[in-house]
């Protein structure tokens, strides 16, 4: 059974990560899509993120049904929204059941909050074996190091 990379990114430092992970271990990639849409600029960017994470929303997602069942193994990637996972992965959870998965965490983040955010995705994801957990500052500015980071990560979680 195949490895699905599934993740949400806001400004694209998510997605680095997801596309590495994804070449590394050679799976098949989501990326989550919501007709909600963020402001992108400024204060606004984070105040709206943030209280959306904060009321527990869960946007609508864009994408076509996903079959799990052809995954034993599911990389969830997601931005850190105030010490917290973001909006759509909510969604993604609740829509589908995942139960008896082997799960590896990956969160992007600007300097705090990932370790509440991965305890966070556990707890709402019972029923499931993690495997691997793992942050990233900023990927798109320091990308040398966080796609190296990845890769590594990524190779010896195949192993686990
Ligand atoms: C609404 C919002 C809330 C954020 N909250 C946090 C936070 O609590 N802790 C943190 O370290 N970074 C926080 N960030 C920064 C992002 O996690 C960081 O920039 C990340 O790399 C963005 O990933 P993306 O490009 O995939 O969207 C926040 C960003 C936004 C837009």
């Amino acid at each position: 059974m195949g490895a699905l990379v599934i993740y949400f990114s806001f400004d694209g430092n998510t997605k680095l990560i997801a596309e590495k992970i994804t070449e590394t271990i050679n799976a098949d990639i989501i990326e989550l899509k919501t007709s909600k849409r963020y402001p992108t600029e400024g204060f606004s960017k984070f105040f709206w993120g943030g209280k959306s994470v904060v009321f527990g929303e869960k946007p609508k997602l864009t994408n076509d049904r996903i079959d799990l069942n052809r995954y034993e193994t599911i990389y969830i990637g997601t931005p850190v929204w105030a010490g917290s996972y973001t909006p759509p992965i909510k969604s993604f959870i609740s829509q589908y059941k995942l139960q008896g998965k082997r799960i590896a965490l990956f969160a992007s983040h600007g300097g705090n909050g990932a370790e509440k955010c991965f305890a966070k995705l556990k707890a709402a994801l019972p029923g499931n074996k993690f495997t691997g957990e793992t942050a990233f500052l900023e990927p798109k500015e320091n990308s040398e190091e966080s796609l190296s980071k990845a890769d590594k990560w990524a190779t010896d979680l195949l192993t686990v």
